[in-house]
């Protein structure tokens, strides 16, 4: 099993390439299922997307990579069943779910696997699916889903904004029988670039400004060639790396209004930052200033993809930061990876309060979940002398190349093993 071996104490400076989003990459992939021939630049390079890739063969669209681009082509009639290995190995399987029924009538799926986030229910994406008129039963751990007639339009309502349960219910909606009107629909910018894809292959979708979403079904769609958007989680992560060992950062490929939440915390606690059309440079101070609080919401508020590595940050900064956490109910998983280094954090249900100290120390770290081991990366680069981090299979779902891109940046981590 290998591990990071990380020598903390250098800034993180100089420049960096962000990779394609991985929350945009694999739900278009999944709506790839149901549209022509495709080609999807950008995508990075990811065990979830490989994942997902397979997943497609699956279904009956061959899915090869040629540099950054997956080529999407269908092929033979496919598969009801994605198998239980797949679905175990992410979560984000469950976003295959809409396409499938689309496009097979049927879908018979154990549930999905991923990090470990606490309770991560379906019911809004089965509950989405049923108002268009497939059904759902489960047995035994298994999800049977049919429509043998196809699925129709319908007015959903979701009573949280589940960015699953959007991407699924659009693209479900797209082939269905008549207008679909979704309302109470995630906004993240990766719904955004899933609804892009699906216009591009002839899909009639507009989102109006109160964030209603209206598909009028069509009867096929064609394929297209289409740019995935950066990733906003990567690239906050490389800004918060710089940010918390007085580093400094040019961030390119970004798309600055994405990660706004996050650009406003860390000018608030003292770093410069300039944005231009796609890049965002970054000029820390030498000890970060605490963050106040930080809660995570729905787009476009703080993303709980970033509390982990936000609270990072927060560990070295000066003063007391409180984090509280709306999305997920169990997402503090990195808080005792972090207390190792010697950091100061209590947790109290959803609320994290972290008082920066002056210095981390090494230690022997594991990875929990995908951005919690971000975090944990973060924190041994801010630590004196050595970390070892295991558990790299969580980061190889999300980062592109984590160690190059922070090696590169200055940092000393090697992946051993
Ligand atoms: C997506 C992202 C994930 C990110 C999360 C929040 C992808 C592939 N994954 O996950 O990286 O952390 O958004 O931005 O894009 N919920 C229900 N019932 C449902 C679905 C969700 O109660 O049927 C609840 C969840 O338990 C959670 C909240 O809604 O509390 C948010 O979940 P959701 O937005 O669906 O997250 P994911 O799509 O799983």
């Amino acid at each position: 099993m290998s591990v990071y071996i990380i020598h903390g104490g250098n800034r993180v400076r100089g420049r960096v390439a962000v990779h394609g989003a991985k929350n945009s990459a694999l739900p278009i992939l999944a709506a790839a299922a149901v549209c022509g021939d495709s080609v999807i630049e950008n995508c990075p390079r990811l065990t979830d997307i490989s994942v997902a890739m397979e997943i497609l063969g699956h279904l009956g669209c061959r899915a090869r990579r040629e540099g950054d681009a997956i080529l999407t082509t269908q092929g033979g009639p496919g598969d009801c069943r994605i198998p239980d290995e797949l679905m175990g190995a992410m979560r984000s399987s469950i976003v295959f779910l809409g396409g499938m029924v689309a496009r097979h009538g049927c879908a018979e799926l154990t549930l999905p696997g991923g990090c470990e986030l606490g309770a991560r229910p379906i019911d809004l994406h089965l509950f989405a699916l049923s108002q268009m008129g497939a059904d759902i039963t489960e047995a035994g751990g298994r999800l049977y889903c049919s429509a043998p007639r196809g699925l129709h339009g319908a007015r959903i309502n979701l009573s949280f904004p589940s960015v699953g349960a959007t991407e699924n219910t659009i693209i479900a909606a797209a082939t269905a029988r008549g207008e679909t009107v979704l309302t109470g629909a995630a906004r993240e910018p990766e719904i955004l670039d899933l609804i892009d894809f699906l216009r591009g292959c002839g899909a009639s979708i507009d989102m109006a400004l109160d964030g209603t979403i209206r598909v009028e079904g069509v009867e096929r769609l064609h394929g297209v060639r289409h740019r995935v958007i950066p990733d906003r989680i990567a690239a906050g992560t490389y800004l918060c790396a710089a940010a918390m060992t007085g580093g400094e950062l040019l961030a390119q490929d970004v798309v600055p209004g994405h990660i706004s939440s996050c650009l406003s915390l860390l000018e608030g606690a003292g770093c410069r930052v300039e944005t231009g059309p796609d890049w965002v440079r970054l000029t820390a101070p030498e000890r970060l200033e605490a963050f106040g609080t930080v809660k995570t919401m729905p787009y476009p508020g703080f993303p709980t993809d970033m509390q982990s590595v936000m609270m990072a940050a927060a560990t070295v900064a000066r003063g007391t930061t409180l984090f509280v956490e709306n999305i997920f109910e169990s997402r503090y998983r990195h808080v005792p990876e972090l207390r190792k280094l010697g950091a100061s954090i209590v947790t109290e249900g959803r609320a994290a309060v972290v008082t920066g100290v002056e210095r981390l120390t090494g230690a022997s770290l594991v990875s929990t979940d995908l951005r919690g081991g971000a975090a944990v990366v973060l924190g041994a680069l801010a630590a004196e002398g050595e970390s070892v981090v295991a558990g790299l299979d969580h980061i190889d779902r999300g980062y592109d190349d984590l160690e190059g891109n922070l090696r590169r940046l200055g940092a000393d981590i090697k992946r051993d093993g």
